[in-house]
């Protein structure tokens, strides 16, 4: 299952998410926000953190205006690895290397034909499990 959940200023974004996830038959859970009406990003940063952290969801996908504010809330969680990505290259690095656990996009830069890209590549690249790696991110933890 994948978390998903945005601000107002990533809300146009995630539903447009939200319609590849469905189409694909990806399993999600919509963790808000519901409208454009104007909320707090560390709010929704926290709900899909802890439904990655819990292993409710095995990762998850978080859009604010610019992927920034919500990326830097997540990332104060520990065991969060969160990325913002505006480019496919980075999406699936931060896979490989990082073994990030939630992506973040910025639903006023990305249009939604690269951030769906960007999704995919997300959601299909594994870690590596490269010992150099695994190295690294213990030291973040
Ligand atoms: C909301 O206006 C905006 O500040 C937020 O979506 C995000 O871009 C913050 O980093």
């Amino acid at each position: 299952m994948i978390a998903i959940a945005s601000d107002h200023g990533g809300f146009a974004l995630k539903q447009e998410i939200i319609t590849y996830l469905t189409d694909k038959k990806l399993e999600f859970k919509d963790l808000g926000c519901y409208d454009e009406a104007s909320v707090d990003y560390p709010e929704y940063a926290r709900l899909v953190a802890q439904s990655v952290l819990s292993n409710e969801a095995k990762c998850g996908i978080l859009i604010c205006g610019t992927g920034i504010g919500i990326s830097i809330a997540a990332n104060k969680i520990k065991g969060i690895r969160c990325a913002v990505c505006t480019d496919c290259f980075t999406a699936r690095a931060t896979r490989e290397h990082n073994d990030s656990n939630i992506l973040a996009l910025g639903g006023r830069v990305v249009g939604g034909g690269l951030a769906l890209q960007i999704v995919e590549e997300f959601l299909n690249t594994p870690f590596s499990n490269d010992q150099r790696h695994i190295n690294r991110i213990a030291k973040i933890e």
